[in-house]
């Protein structure tokens, strides 16, 4: 259990770790390539050490290399530094004799990103057999979106719940292409399904009901891979290998979510957050913000690895309810929970629809935050896709818990900041997932908070 402190302001400037979803690309697209993809500043989350780790066990070469320790094999993933900043956490990944048969179960643990994108690779690949679970929380989350479409281009695949739920075997084998309209809109579902039509036998189609992250279609673009995008419809054609690269990835947009809606939502405060990712399929939740009163700045911009990176500096706002509609939701899915905890300190009714996706995240993230923030007196009304949510509200301290959910833990912990007394907050250690550094991050721009302290029950 952690205990935070309610603060008077955040202040100050900080990086937050390379972006979760661009890392685990590079990590993918490098297992496809023979040179090699070497990225800077790649994640620190677990999430992007599991991958690696699936990824060495098909066969591919991990090396890490910064100024400090000079070149060495990723053998024991640990020497991906936590608390790096900047660019440090170099990588390079890349399959030279091509991928092989892993002697065990590939373990996705916590990462649904990790099972559908590896579903995706090895179904392409003739011959590569695997198998794939996770952890108790990923074993429950749907893989049939994916699934599905990879078994209409050809996939052998099978498993629990006649292919909906890990673990889940796949055999490669050289796909059809063809066009697949996905029934909802994840990245990662296209993402699954353009790496398969990488080895497919013609051109494979993606069509998304609404606009998600395009970072599979900028790295393959960057990599100079042929791909087509005409608003919703991506095509990308069959490539054998893809060329090595070189590049630093941006910070991520949703570990910066924390600090933007922690400055807003504090008095005095005024924060500058670094070379963070702004790729717009990725920051509704400024949009929603903006539409709040948050006063903020972009200041910069330029690109990296294709990707917009800018520096985002933000001071305390005066906020108002919104409405939040069903098509902004995938701009700003993971950001949703913060979103819930900044509406509580606005004037007025927040409405937030159409996030049922929400409830198979790695927790149900409609009813965790629901019950964290009413046990910190918030109005908060749980609907079946969002939340109803009455502010502005005087936040207590107290006891709860983070359903071993990395967002959920972290957007409790910023509505800890501007409550009457301390949050005790329960299975705080799954921020690792995504920003291990976060209760550092923190303790540095909070100095009366008590980061890392354990309070006995
Ligand atoms: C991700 C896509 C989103 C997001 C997840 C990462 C990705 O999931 O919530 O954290 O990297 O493609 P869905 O594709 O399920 O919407």
């Amino acid at each position: 259990m952690i205990e935070i402190r309610p603060v008077e302001g955040i202040r100050g400037e900080i990086n937050v770790p390379g972006d979760k979803s661009i890392s685990h690309r590079a990590a993918i697209l490098g297992a496809l390539s023979k040179e090699g993809i070497t990225v800077g500043n790649f994640s620190t989350g677990e999430d992007c050490k599991t991958t690696l780790t699936c990824l060495k066990a098909l066969g591919c070469e991990i090396t890490k290399s910064d100024y400090k320790s000079g070149e060495k094999d990723l053998t024991d993933l640990d020497h991906l530094r936590s608390d790096a900043v900047g660019f440090e956490n170099k990588v390079t990944i890349k399959a030279p004799k091509g991928l092989r048969e892993p002697k065990n179960i590939l373990d996705a643990g916590n990462s649904g990103t990790t099972a559908r994108l590896l579903l995706g690779l090895i179904s392409g690949i003739p011959n590569l057999f695997a198998v794939i679970d996770g952890d108790e929380s990923l074993k429950g989350r749907p893989m049939g979106r994916v699934t599905g479409p990879l078994i209409s281009m050809g996939a052998k695949i099978d498993g629990r719940d006649f292919g909906n739920r890990l673990p889940l075997s796949v055999r490669g084998k050289k796909l059809n292409g063809g066009t697949h309209v996905l029934q909802v809109a994840s990245a990662q579902v296209k993402t699954a399904i353009l790496l398969a039509g990488l080895n497919g036998q013609g051109p494979t189609t993606a069509i998304e009901p609404n606009t998600t992250r395009d970072h599979t279609e900028i790295m393959l673009e960057h990599l100079g891979v042929p791909i087509s995008k005409c608003g919703l419809k991506t095509t990308v054609y069959p490539t054998s290998l893809i060329n090595g690269g070189s590049w630093n990835i941006p910070g991520d947009f949703s570990s910066a979510a924390f600090w933007i809606v922690a400055a807003a939502i504090t008095r005095e405060s005024e924060l500058q957050i670094k070379n963070v990712n702004v790729n717009p399929t990725r920051t509704g939740l400024l949009n929603v913000l903006k539409r709040m009163g948050l006063i903020y700045s972009i200041e910069n911009e330029t690109l990296s690895g294709g990707e917009k990176t800018a520096t985002i500096v933000v001071k305390s706002s005066s906020l108002e309810g919104t409405k939040v509609m069903p098509e902004e939701i995938p701009s700003l899915i993971d950001e949703l929970p913060l979103l819930a905890v900044a509406a509580t300190q606005a004037e007025g009714i927040t409405e937030v629809t159409g996030a049922e996706e929400l409830r198979v995240k790695e927790s149900d993230r409609i009813h965790a935050m629901a019950v964290g923030l009413k046990k910190l007196g918030a109005q908060i009304k749980e609907t079946k896709d969002g939340w109803i949510i009455r502010g502005k509200t005087a936040l207590a301290g107290g006891k709860t818990r983070s359903c071993g959910d990395h967002r959920v833990a972290m957007a409790l912990a910023v509505a800890s900041l501007v409550a009457t007394s301390p949050l005790y907050l329960e299975g705080e250690s799954c921020v690792r997932i995504s920003y291990p550094g976060f209760f550092e991050t923190l303790r540095k721009l909070t100095q009366n908070t008590k980061a890392k302290e354990r309070i006995q029950s």
